[in-house]
């Protein structure tokens, strides 16, 4: 019998919506990096997601942690917390075996959300990079997700038909000046989505995807140079507007459940229609004014 109960909660957007519960998770296990805040993608996520029946293992990087924040979210899903850098395999390595030793079994889906910007956060120009801090970058943003894969993949961790979702930015595809390093550090994040995708899809059955978001005005987010602008004229680009953090959620549950199968190796984009859009009416009107 299937379980169906609404809930109020509260959001980001501009209204209050109702979300349906729909077990969609019943009896998953999954990992979530990234929750700093409450308005971390990673966050509300992670609160949909056992809203949808799944048991959680939720990890920061150790030095997020001193904030603290994370016990809240750890309370409300009822779920440890095991710190790691995604940048250090031993931190990963156990991060994985304390998962599974809580579980008691293997996991069955992981969320990639995470992402830092050394030049970006320095100030650096695109034209004027600093490479130790590049290198830095996409191993914090990017070359992490293979990490996360290849300890899970060497210690047989995820159960078959498992899913692993990572976040990107359409500046992967196209130029967005302000968006820095960050650009090519998603480019690279989206073909170790595919490359490892291809591995794990013939070993294992496991899927690997980026969803492409639309901008959400975050702790990462934020760093970025003329966000507000950034964040409304991507507003006025996109037929449905903005996806929300919690529409991210709600989209990454459909990713992490039995729905999504056959999905794998893909770049999706959930941004309200933005990325094939060539204009709209209202981007047109305001060039006329
Ligand atoms: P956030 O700042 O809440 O999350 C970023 C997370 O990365 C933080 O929890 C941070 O502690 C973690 N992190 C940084 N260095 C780490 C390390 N060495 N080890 C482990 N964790 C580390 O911001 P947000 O926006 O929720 O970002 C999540 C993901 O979504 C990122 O990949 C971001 O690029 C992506 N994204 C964000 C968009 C936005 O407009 N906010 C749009 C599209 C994608």
């Amino acid at each position: 019998m299937l379980y169906i109960y609404p809930r109020k909660r509260k959001t980001y957007n501009k209204v209050q919506t109702t979300i349906m519960s729909y077990n969609l998770l019943k009896g998953k296990k999954g990992i979530i990096f990234g929750a700093l805040d409450e308005k971390s993608i990673a966050w509300r996520t992670a609160l949909r997601c056992h809203e949808e029946g799944a048991q959680l293992v939720l990890t920061n990087a150790p030095v997020a942690m001193r904030m603290g924040e994370i016990n809240k979210l750890a309370e409300a899903v009822n779920a440890p917390v095991i710190p790691a850098d995604v940048t250090n395999m031993d931190d990963l390595k156990k991060l994985f075996e304390g998962a599974m030793a809580h579980f008691g079994g293997k996991i069955d889906f992981v969320l990639h959300s995470v992402a830092m910007g050394m030049n970006v956060r320095k100030g650096k120009h695109y034209t004027d990079l600093d490479y130790n801090f590049s290198q830095k970058t996409l191993d914090i943003s990017s070359l992490s997700l293979h990490r996360v894969l290849k300890t899970a993949w060497d210690m047989d961790a995820l159960n078959e038909w498992g899913s692993v979702a990572a976040l990107t930015y359409i500046a992967a595809q196209r130029v967005f000046p302000d968006y820095n390093e960050m650009a090519d550090a998603k480019a690279l994040l989206e073909s170790v989505a595919r490359s490892f995708g291809y591995h794990y899809g013939v070993r294992k059955k496991v899927r690997v995807n980026t969803v492409s978001q639309s901008p959400v005005k975050t702790t990462a987010g934020g760093g970025v140079k003329g966000f507000d602008g950034f964040m409304s004229y991507a507003e006025k680009m996109s037929p449905l507007g903005n996806a929300s953090a919690d529409n991210c959620a709600d989209y990454l549950v459909t990713l992490f459940s039995d729905l999504t199968k056959m999905v794998t190796m893909q770049n999706l984009f959930h941004d309200g229609g933005f990325s094939f859009t060539g204009v709209t009416q209202e981007v047109i009107e305001q060039m006329e004014k």
